[in-house]
């Protein structure tokens, strides 16, 4: 019986295709890397059609090592959120760049709506506030600068990811699923939860070009046959914040994970009841099995692991990323040097797409090795000051279960543990986004009656690290964190 799953885990920084075992089992993995574009100053695209080919060489991998398509109960797909594609449904290629979700091309439309008065509507429907971040803005500005998409008349499908490879795989689907479709500003998350005419005008984004909202483990239809030697059900589809969320069990009211990939994102589960903040989090739907919602709350730190990969290959510091743990280890302390890292913008809570990134303290007793430990430091600070807005908003978090390339790093764990004064978990196989796909998707597919059940069978083994830093360094260390980030936003 066909009991493995592939998964799609299409990132900012590349493709990944897994295979799993009905039980969670990991059985192989194939990756390619997606060129990143910077056109200009604040500028971030994507090449659609390479991010297809890409995903469609790496998933044939994977059925290969499965033995075939008929060894495969399900596709799930996971995704980085927001970013926003354009395509030609008569040709099926991309008609524009795609636009990623760190573009801050719409800061000054954003910042506009807000002086205008609308971030308060925007957040009572959607959940999120007025940032270029999210899918809306964006979608607006190119209808309004791209005249190849006005020419395109009803042959336009605009979509996230998640959306984009559905379509290539089934030939032609045109759907989202309610996670992914609760990060486009465009959606009410609450009630029917469909997209929101107001917000649609507000952005200036016709609904007629928008796909089709579904849940989370709705099988949304097959894959053309001629693509991988047989049809494959598309079972699940998650966000990659939410399918971490997922992967990592944080389905019940409180319990948190952070993923340390491109940025960091924290998701608390909230039920099925939406939490409205009052500190600049983000609510959002966690995910949708058949109608029922469940919501989280989210705290969105736009730059992790990219801090680490600029210091590799933007400034040539390091020669691999994993080297940032020696070095962090190496000095026995920050010697006064912080990394605010605002390399496009601050997220949560500062909502700061103007900012710009800061090293300070510095002397000519300053090394790399200060700045690199500077750059992990920086993570626990952030998270710091989410657990901080989290509090604030009535969310206290029991401890933190960590996953995401970076979370491999076991100086960085122990140093989120000692800044948050609280036990940090990390799962031994730290990709809980991957695993979270697999999860909806075997429970599409019918492997397990539901995603809770799915959840407790998938899920692994992990380490716990646990607080050992003294309250005075701590706080010392949180006074020099604060006066660096109020220059950074001055
Ligand atoms: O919201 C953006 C997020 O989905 C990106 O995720 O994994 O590329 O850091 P990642």
């Amino acid at each position: 019986m066909a009991e493995m799953i592939i998964v799609i885990d299409e990132g900012t920084t590349s493709t990944r295709t897994m295979l799993f075992a009905a039980d969670g089992t990991p059985l192989g993995s194939a990756q390619r890397e997606i060129r990143q574009h910077y056109p200009g100053p604040g500028l971030v695209e994507h090449d659609a059609a390479e991010i297809w080919e890409a995903t469609l060489a790496c998933t044939r991998e994977m059925v290969a090592r499965a033995g075939g398509a008929d060894h495969v109960a399900a596709i799930g797909i996971t995704n980085q959120r927001e970013t926003i594609v354009f395509w030609d449904r008569a040709t099926n290629e991309p008609l524009a760049p795609a636009i990623v979700w760190q573009d801050r091309r719409t800061s000054a439309d954003c910042a506009a709506l807000k002086e205008a008065g609308h971030e308060t509507a925007v957040q009572a429907t959607s959940g999120l506030l007025l940032d270029p971040y999210f899918s809306g803005s964006k979608i607006g500005w190119a209808l309004r600068h791209w005249p190849q998409l006005k020419d395109a008349g009803a042959r336009l499908a605009v979509g996230t990811i998640e959306s984009w490879l559905v379509y290539r795989l089934t030939g032609g689907v045109h759907v989202t699923d309610a996670t992914n479709a609760s990060r486009t500003a465009l959606m009410a998350i609450e009630g029917e939860g469909g997209w929101n005419a107001g917000l649609c005008d507000l952005f200036g984004v016709p609904m007629r070009l928008l796909p089709e909202i579904t849940g989370c483990t709705t099988v949304v239809g097959t894959t053309d046959p001629a693509l991988f030697g047989g049809a494959i059900a598309i079972a699940g589809i998650a966000g990659d914040q939410q399918a971490a969320t997922i992967g990592q069990a944080c389905l019940s009211p409180g319990q948190t994970k952070a993923t340390f990939g491109t940025g960091a994102f924290i998701l608390s589960a909230s039920g099925a009841t939406r939490r409205h903040s009052s500190n600049r989090l983000l609510a959002t739907v966690l995910v949708q099995e058949g109608d029922a919602r469940v919501y989280a709350l989210e705290g969105s730190v736009f730059v992790a692991g990219s801090l680490i990969k600029w210091l590799r290959d933007g400034l040539g510091l390091l020669a691999s990323a994993s080297e940032s743990e020696g070095l962090a280890r190496a000095v026995p302390d920050n010697g006064g040097v912080y990394l605010v890292p605002a390399l496009s913008g601050l997220g949560a809570p500062h909502w700061r797409p103007d900012a710009l990134a800061a090293l300070s303290g510095l002397s000519f007793a300053s090394t790399k090795a200060h700045v690199a430990r500077a750059a992990l430091e920086a993570q626990s600070y952030q998270a710091h000051d989410l657990k901080s807005a989290f509090a604030a908003d009535g969310v206290d978090w029991a401890e933190l279960r960590i996953d995401g390339g970076m979370a491999a790093n076991d100086w960085m764990a122990q140093d989120l543990a000692d800044m948050l004064d609280l036990t940090v978990e990390r799962p031994d196989f730290v990709e809980s986004t991957a695993l979270g796909a697999a999860m909806l998707a075997a429970t599409g597919a019918g492997i397990y009656p539901d995603l809770k059940t799915a959840a407790q069978a998938m899920r692994g083994t992990a380490t716990r690290f646990t607080p050992a830093l003294d309250a005075t360094q701590r706080k010392t260390r949180l006074a020099g964190w604060q006066s660096a980030l109020a220059k950074v936003l001055g």
